[in-house]
């Protein structure tokens, strides 16, 4: 028997009522218990009608795909350019949908000063007043961060620490100092840790898997402010999810007394067929059979995508396909059209 057939009628409902508090909202109330949203890309949110009509008509939260980086926010250290997540939060709040922060602590996408920070005292008091400044900024109105980017390291079998400039100066204990500032800083927020490859039945997806449940408990065993685990959830089509895995590390998770989300969803196709038909089956499939995984133990408190439409993706800068024909890893194909993958994530999030 799955577990979820354990969990009683008046605790799911609990759950659904807590998930709509976390993104309370017109939207989330009236559609579905999960909330579903998008990360969105400035450019076209300026320019392209459809992309925003899109938006509105399928989301109940957005998280910016850039914007919030340090690159972005903070191209020297006086400055703090709040142009992009500005527009994005007005947007948002126009039209009743939530918003995801990301990202606080990453090692990439990071602006060229804040790669020389040297020592603990320069690289801690940097990393508390980023962090207390942004979250400060849009304290009650971002009401979950992906504080800690990316954490595991990706060089090989053995799976530790990523490099970064934080991991460099600090250790570990960045991590702890990052949740420790946000939650000082939005005593309401969700603190998330995100990550990817967690998903597959590859050995490596295993060992990362492994790696972060021994993290995770790391933490909780040093009183750190971690309130879910974020499943980033970029699926190599190419390989199975291991479902039977994915549900006992999402059992693990929850002992521990974590929640899980998906954060930034989508299928990398480059290695699938090029009929498109069979090629957005297996995408469809792949997202199902992740979605199921985590449904088979709890409820994510939300599923967010890393794009809503193959128009705008970041897939072709990393994993463009042999045969030049574009990808297509996201729910809406480039005329908005929904695909297969749309109508698996809404029957996950409608609880089906
Ligand atoms: C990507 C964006 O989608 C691109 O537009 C940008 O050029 C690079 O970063 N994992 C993450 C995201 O956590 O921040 C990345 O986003 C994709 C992989």
């Amino acid at each position: 028997m799955r577990r979820r057939d354990f969990v009683t009628a008046a605790g799911a409902a609990g759950l659904a009522l807590w998930t709509r508090g976390l993104f309370e909202g017109a939207a989330a109330a009236s559609h579905s218990p999960i909330p579903f949203g998008a990360a969105v890309s400035d450019g076209p949110l300026q320019t392209d009608a459809a992309y925003q009509k899109a938006l509105i008509e399928h989301c109940q939260l957005l998280v910016g795909e850039g914007g919030m980086k340090w690159a972005d926010l903070r191209p020297s250290p006086s400055q703090y350019v709040y142009d992009q997540p500005d527009r994005l939060i007005a947007f948002a709040e126009a039209n009743g949908m939530k918003m995801r922060g990301h990202t606080l602590a990453w090692y990439a996408a990071m602006p060229d000063w804040a790669l020389q920070l040297k020592g603990e005292t320069e690289t801690s008091r940097e990393l508390m007043t980023h962090i207390e400044t942004v979250v400060g900024r849009y304290k009650g109105r971002i009401p979950s961060w992906d504080v800690v980017n990316e954490a595991l390291s990706d060089d090989g079998p053995r799976v530790g620490l990523r490099d970064s400039v934080w991991a460099a100066n600090l250790g570990e204990y960045y991590i702890d100092l990052a949740f420790h500032t946000a939650r000082a800083a939005d005593p309401a927020a969700q603190l998330v840790i995100n990550d990817y490859g967690l998903e597959a039945a590859t050995a490596k997806s295993s060992a990362r898997r492994r790696a972060m449940l021994d993290l995770l408990r790391r933490l909780r065993d040093r009183d750190v402010p971690v309130q879910a685990l974020g499943f980033q959830a970029h699926l190599p089509g190419n390989e199975e999810i291991d479902k039977d895995e994915v549900s006992r590390f999402v059992s693990d998770v929850k002992d521990m007394g974590l929640d899980v989300l998906v954060t930034e969803l989508d299928v990398i196709d480059d290695q699938l067929p090029a009929d498109i038909q069979e090629r957005d089956a297996i995408a469809a499939k792949r997202v199902g059979a992740l979605l199921g995984a985590i449904l088979d133990v709890t409820r994510p408190t939300a599923v967010v995508t890393w794009g809503i439409t193959d128009r705008y993706t970041w897939v072709p800068i990393w994993y463009k396909r042999a045969d030049g024909q574009a990808n297509r890893p996201l729910p809406l194909d480039e005329d908005y059209r929904e695909k297969p993958m749309m109508r698996t994530i809404k029957q996950a999030v409608a609880g089906a």
